[in-house]
């Protein structure tokens, strides 16, 4: 079975989407590892409440990106993790780990991409106006959310949705098919 370390820096509920599919066996894999750059956060909370492994970092008391990211090298070959699956971490990877994880770190992202990269994808499309709203799940480059695309779901706006609700349906996307789609990417499927 395949290992897979989660990144996550907020409220964790794709983190704890994983977590539920590994239990209830839709996503075969050991969940060896959550690291985060928050050590407060919600998702290192539902970690521990898991009995989950934490490698927590505070970004500012490194020397830099390959400082921290060498740290957490360290912790995932410690490990031997396979896969990085990054669920809401909001730091752009660097070489270090781009490098030692080519094509083994995947993203997920609240935009049919390449519309609406960057922090405020749902905003930015609502804002826009579009009326096809959906979730991308790619690899992940060096570039912001621009990595090869592996999987992408949408739905149609309904007249009036506000962006709340849209977000709501956004997330109930997400916690349906990251999952599913991790375990199709570390079975070769
Ligand atoms: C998700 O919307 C994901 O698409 C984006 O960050 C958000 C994380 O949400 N990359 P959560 O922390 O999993 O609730």
């Amino acid at each position: 079975m395949k290992s897979i370390a989660v990144f996550a820096s907020g409220t964790g509920s794709n983190f704890q989407a994983i977590l539920d599919a590994i239990a209830s066996g839709q996503l075969q894999a050991h969940l060896a590892l959550l690291v985060s750059d928050k050590p407060s956060c919600k998702a290192v909370e539902r970690a521990v409440a898991n009995g989950i492994e934490v490698f927590t970092f505070n970004a500012k008391d490194y020397d830099g990106k390959e400082s921290y990211e060498n740290a957490i090298l360290h912790e995932l070959q410690k490990r031997q993790v396979d896969c990085v699956v990054l669920a809401g971490y909001m730091r752009i990877v660097g070489s270090v780990l781009l490098s030692h994880f080519h094509q083994r770190i995947i993203n997920l992202h609240p935009s049919l991409l390449p519309s609406f990269p960057g922090a405020h994808g749902i905003e930015d499309a609502y804002k826009y106006g579009v009326k096809v709203f959906g979730i991308t799940i790619h690899y992940v480059d060096e570039g912001v959310d621009t990595g090869s695309i592996i999987d992408q779901f949408a739905f149609h706006i309904e007249e009036g949705e506000t962006v709340e609700e849209v977000e709501c349906r956004i997330h109930a996307l997400e916690h349906q098919y990251y999952p599913a789609t991790i375990h199709r990417v570390l079975n070769g499927e």
